[in-house]
């Protein structure tokens, strides 16, 4: 058993209480890799913001647990040799069974996901309510989910969004125990979150009536890529061929992050700004071959985006 503790990492429970009182919300980024590793800690020591450094099950597949580990322990070490000490989380993104979760926690993660959404009502109660059993042992926090996003999450995928229904979240939140809830009011995975023609808009209605049932409750917003278009483009004018991708608007992000959300995922834009960086290179210089010729660029342009996220849409700088 590994605590994160002695890896330096923090779970949630602190960082939600401060955004929830400030109006704010905490990054949660994605990674995979070092470079993008680089570019989060790089980006939230240089904006003083609290972050969470989310793992996929197919990141965990990609990396390698043990190498995760050891990655996020060297984050926490990087970001002091940066020159300050920001609260850093190491959190299991859509975990999706009992096993995968304790397997985390026992790994050093600090929070999990337990995603059952897509599981009837009181088997989602039932699962979520034994990870947090397990989790708060060990003072990991744990995130919920009601209602379904649009799109694919790994393996499930749905065509509609099912709203979270305000009639159950205090019900949910009061028979699990959990730490925070992902709620779903318009947003999904992916850079094709609306087809041309719709309105890019999220249910703020619904959140701020889940609001209004759980006074205080730390809430989370998955599928909050916005999908800048001057990245697609770029992606497009060296190669690419991304059509009618569309995202989030940011002001309605940051609209969210004054209200009880308190963590926004963001995944696909980053890999969107990786991809623009390596195109050009790849394309400006064919006869390029060096990794960190075309990976420097990606790491530097993932950093720039995620201080723009920080500092324009979470509202999280200075609050480490
Ligand atoms: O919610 C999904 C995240 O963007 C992670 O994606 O499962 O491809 O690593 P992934
Ligand atoms: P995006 O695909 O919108 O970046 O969402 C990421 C996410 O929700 C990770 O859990
Ligand atoms: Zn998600």
């Amino acid at each position: 058993m590994i605590s994160y503790k002695d890896l330096g990492l923090v779970n949630s429970r602190e960082i939600f209480a401060k955004a929830m009182k400030g109006g704010y919300a905490i990054p949660a980024f994605n990674f995979n890799n070092m470079e993008q590793l680089q570019a989060i800690i790089q980006a939230c020591v240089e904006t003083r913001s609290p972050v969470i450094l989310q793992v996929s099950s197919g990141a965990r597949k990609y990396a390698n647990q043990t190498l995760l580990r050891y990655m996020a322990q060297g984050a926490v070490e990087y970001a002091k040799e940066l020159g300050y000490n920001i609260p850093i989380v190491l959190h299991l993104d859509h975990g999706d069974s009992f096993e995968l979760c304790k397997s985390c926690i026992e790994f050093g993660f600090s929070s999990v996901m337990i995603d059952g959404s897509h599981l009837p009502y009181d088997e989602n109660v039932a699962l979520t309510r034994r990870v947090v059993e397990y989790a708060h042992k060990y003072d990991v926090t744990v995130e919920g989910e009601l209602g379904v996003l649009a799109g694919v999450e790994d393996e499930v995928s749905a065509e509609e969004h099912i709203y979270t229904k305000p009639d159950e979240v205090e019900d949910f939140v009061n028979k699990t125990g959990v730490d925070s809830l992902a709620i779903s009011i318009g947003t999904s995975h992916g850079a094709f979150k609306f087809k041309p023609g719709q309105k890019p808009k999220i249910r703020l209605d619904i959140l701020y009536e889940i609001e209004k049932r759980i006074p205080g409750f730390p809430i989370v917003l998955h599928g909050s890529s916005s999908v800048p278009q001057d990245i697609v483009a770029e992606i497009n004018k060296y190669g690419g061929a991304l059509k009618d991708s569309i995202g989030i608007p940011e002001d309605q992000l940051r609209e969210a992050a004054k209200s009880a959300v308190c963590k926004i995922n963001i995944d696909s834009d980053g890999r969107l700004a990786m991809t623009a960086a390596v195109r050009k290179v790849l394309t400006e210089k064919p006869a390029e071959f060096d990794p960190r010729k075309y990976l420097g660029p990606a790491r530097d342009k993932l950093k720039e985006l995620y201080k723009h996220k920080v500092i324009n849409v979470l509202g999280s700088n200075d609050k480490a």
